[in-house]
């Protein structure tokens, strides 16, 4: 066979995969997952907001190990970020996206347009009641009613047999459990790991905004859960304790403002008074103009806890 201009490597990196396709429409979108569904193929979805980073990859390589072929959305949805957070800013990088996504062998990138996924006259929302009202959503007013409204969006479009989300956003991920299994959707959400740098921040399309000095900080989310962890290796298992901990080492960096840091039951994201079932220690804090969260998954291990950063 002979090929011209390099197209022999290409075809020879890549034997048998076709090119990944860009899709921008729904009803493409539709076609194509209604398609595969058809020939019996197990769809996965990705859903993201762009600025691809590892934790990103991360969520795709397993989609990518579980499903065939896998969907990766990238649409930064206007209905969830409140008036004076950082919509406009919100870093876009389409292209570099969709190279990486290409490189890493994704099937699908449906990246609608806002107008695409909210035509004129658009009127609906979906609402999980009490886990969205707390934590994340009582800081950010509107903020899950608009991560739940796209979500169920985009698990319509594509209705994929599993979809991946990153445990980074746990408050988020629970609530859209809730919703699925409220309304009876077929998708079964897959909880990914937290992918950190080798300092421990948590990777995140915002760290994009952080100086050089912000960035320093910005590893004090992890400190401060690395000490919770610490005392509950030691024993400790008294939230308020635990907590007082926390404080400690998030006070110790000037830079930061909290918001809050609290232990709460994984399922009910009540806050617990001391560690009994599985539960979230959870931070959210402000470096700057920067808003960040973290959190340490906490699980009853025999007598004792396997705490997860
Ligand atoms: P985005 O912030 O782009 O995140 C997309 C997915 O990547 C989410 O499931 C998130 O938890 C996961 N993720 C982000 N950082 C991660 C990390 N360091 N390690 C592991 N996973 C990580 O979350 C959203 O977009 C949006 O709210 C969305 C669900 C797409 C709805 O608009």
């Amino acid at each position: 066979m002979f090929f011209v201009n390099g197209a022999k490597e290409l075809a020879t990196d890549f034997p048998s995969r076709p090119p990944m396709e860009t899709i921008h429409t729904v009803a493409w979108m539709k076609q194509v997952a209604a398609e595969a569904r058809q020939n019996g193929q197990i769809l996965g979805l990705v859903p993201t907001m762009g600025a691809l980073h590892e934790g990103h990859l991360s969520l795709v390589r397993v989609a990518q190990q579980r499903c065939s072929p896998i969907v990766v959305s990238i649409f930064v949805n206007p209905k969830q970020f409140g008036p004076t957070e950082d919509f406009q800013k919100y870093p876009r990088t389409l292209d570099a996206d969709r190279a990486l996504l290409e490189k890493l062998g994704a099937d699908y990138l449906f990246a609608p347009r806002a107008d695409e996924m909210y035509p004129a006259g658009f009127r609906t929302a979906v609402v999980v009641e009490e886990l969205g009202e707390r934590l994340e959503g009582r800081s950010r007013p509107g903020h899950f009613r608009g991560v739940t409204t796209v979500v169920l969006k985009l698990l319509e479009v594509v209705q994929p047999r599993l979809a991946f989300f990153g445990r980074k956003d746990a408050q988020q991920v629970r609530i859209i459990q809730q919703m699925t299994g409220d309304l009876n959707l077929d998708t079964e959400i897959v909880v990914l790991p937290i992918v950190r740098e080798v300092d421990g921040l948590a990777l995140s399309s915002r760290n994009a905004y952080l100086n050089a000095g912000e960035r320093a900080a910005a590893t004090v989310l992890y400190r401060s859960l690395e000490a919770a962890r610490r005392e509950i290796a030691a024993g400790e298992r008294d939230a308020a304790h635990l907590l007082q901990e926390v404080h400690r080492v998030i006070d110790s960096e000037p830079n930061l403002a909290l918001d809050y840091a609290e232990i709460v039951d994984a399922d009910t994201f009540e806050p617990v008074l001391s560690l009994r079932n599985t539960c979230y220690a959870l931070i959210a804090a402000r470096i700057g103009a920067t808003r960040l969260i973290d959190n340490a998954l906490i699980e009853p291990a025999g007598q004792s806890f396997e705490v997860t950063l």
